[in-house]
C-alpha cells in the first residue's frame, strides 16, 4: 500500500556530488519503496540561471538522469521524466501567474539572496522567469496533486508559497482542485568538502558522484586531517579531522577503532584514509556498475524519459482539464 504521492525534482546543473547524494538522493531511493513517486529533471528551472549559455544543459540533464539511475532510482517503479517534456508544467505556470500577487513572489527569501549571489557570479538574473522560479515549482508539485515533497530545508519557503497559491486558487474558483503538499524533511546527512568547508563545486572540494574507483581514491588522499599532526606517530585529534567525519558517514563500524588508534598515534593519516577510500569504493561499487550500464546509452535514457513523460502527461492532462473548466477557458 502506498503512503501517498511524492513529487520532487532537481536542477540539472552539472554539479552533482557525493554530498548531494547523501543530502537528498539517498532518501529518494528509500522513499520509492513506500510512496508513488514522481521525479522530474527540472530543466526549465535550470534555464533561469543558464539561459545565456545553455550549451551544457542537455548533457547535464542526461548526467543527472545517470546519477539517479546509478543511485538505484527505478524507472519501472517511479515516474522519471524531464520537466520540459510535459508541456502542462508551462501551461499551469502561466495560469497560476495570472492570480499570484507580485508581492508574494518578491518576498520569497531565496529571491533576493539568489539575485545577489548569482549576480556576484556575473549572471544577470533580473528576469521575469527568475522571479517566477517558485511559481514554476508550485506548478510542478500541484499538477500531480502531490501529498509530499522531499526537499532540503532551504526549499521550505517555496513549499509555503505553493500552499498559499493552492488556497487562493481553490478559494477563487470554489473548487478543491489542488492539494496542499507537505514537505518531507529527512534528517539530512551533511558531508563536508575534502577541505572541511561546505562541499560545493565552486570551492573545488567535492567528490563527484560520478567518480570512478580510482578517482575516489585520489580525492580521498586530499582530504584534510588534523593539521597539528606531522609524523604518523604523533597523537591525533579526530575531532578536528575531516577524514574522521567521512568515516562516521561511510565507515561507522570502524569508527571506535580508528578513533582510538588515531588518539594513540598508532595509525597514520595515509593508512587511515586508505581504509576510508576502500569503504567508499565498496559503497559506490554497485552504483558504479549501474552507471556503466547506462553511460553513453542515450537510446536507453531517451526511452526512460519518454516512458516517464507518457505517464506524467496522463496525470497532468487530467488536472489541466479540471483547471480549464474551473477558469472557464473555451
Ligand atoms: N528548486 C529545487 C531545487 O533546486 C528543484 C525543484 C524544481 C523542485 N521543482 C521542484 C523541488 C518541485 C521540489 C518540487 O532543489
Amino acid at each position: 500500500m502506498s503512503k501517498g504521492r511524492i513529487f520532487s525534482a532537481m536542477q540539472p546543473s552539472g554539479k552533482f556530488h557525493l554530498g548531494n547524494y547523501l543530502g537528498a538522493l539517498e532518501n529518494w531511493v528509500k522513499l520509492q519503496k513506500d510512496y508513488d513517486c514522481i521525479f522530474a529533471i527540472a530543466d526549465l528551472h535550470a534555464l533561469t540561471s543558464a539561459y545565456a549559455d545553455p550549451s551544457q544543459l542537455k548533457e547535464n540533464s542526461y548526467n543527472l538522469l545517470l546519477d539517479w539511475l546509478s543511485a538505484g532510482l527505478d524507472p519501472e517503479k517511479n515516474i522519471i521524466f524531464a520537466q520540459s517534456h510535459v508541456k502542462e508544467h508551462s501551461e499551469l505556470h502561466l495560469i497560476l501567474s495570472m492570480m499570484t500577487p507580485l508581492s508574494w513572489l518578491e518576498r520569497v527569501p531565496t529571491y533576493k539572496d539568489k539575485l545577489q549571489n548569482l549576480g556576484e557570479q556575473g549572471k544577470d538574473i533580473n528576469t521575469y522567469g527568475f522571479l517566477g522560479y517558485p511559481e514554476l515549482m508550485t506548478a510542478d508539485i500541484i499538477l500531480y496533486k502531490a501529498d509530499f515533497v522531499p526537499v532540503g530545508e532551504d526549499q521550505n519557503p517555496h513549499l509555503e508559497l505553493a500552499r498559499e497559491i493552492v488556497r487562493r486558487f481553490n478559494m477563487l474558483y470554489k473548487k478543491e482542485i489542488f492539494v496542499e503538499a507537505q514537505g518531507l524533511m529527512s534528517r539530512a546527512k551533511v558531508l563536508p568538502g575534502i577541505d572541511g568547508r561546505k562541499m560545493s563545486k565552486s570551492y573545488g572540494n567535492t567528490i563527484p558522484f560520478a567518480a570512478t574507483p580510482d578517482e575516489i581514491r585520489e580525492r580521498v588522499k586530499l582530504i584534510v586531517t588534523d593539521p597539528q599532526r606531522i609524523r604518523k606517530t604523533d597523537k591525533g585529534n579526530p575531532d578536528v579531522c575531516v577524514a574522521f567525519r567521512f568515516h562516521k558517514l561511510f565507515n561507522e563500524a570502524e569508527v571506535p577503532d580508528i578513533e582510538c588508534r588515531c588518539r594513540a598515534g598508532e595509525i597514520g593519516c595515509v593508512a587511515c584514509k586508505k581504509r576510508l577510500a576502500e569503504k567508499l569504493v565498496e559503497a559506490m561499487g554497485q552504483m558504479h556498475a549501474l552507471r556503466q550500464k547506462y553511460e553513453g546509452r542515450y537510446d536507453l535514457m531517451d526511452e526512460i524519459l519518454e516512458q516517464g513523460a507518457v505517464k506524467a502527461r496522463a496525470i497532468a492532462r487530467q488536472t489541466m482539464a479540471e483547471v480549464r473548466e474551473a477558469i472557464n477557458l473555451i
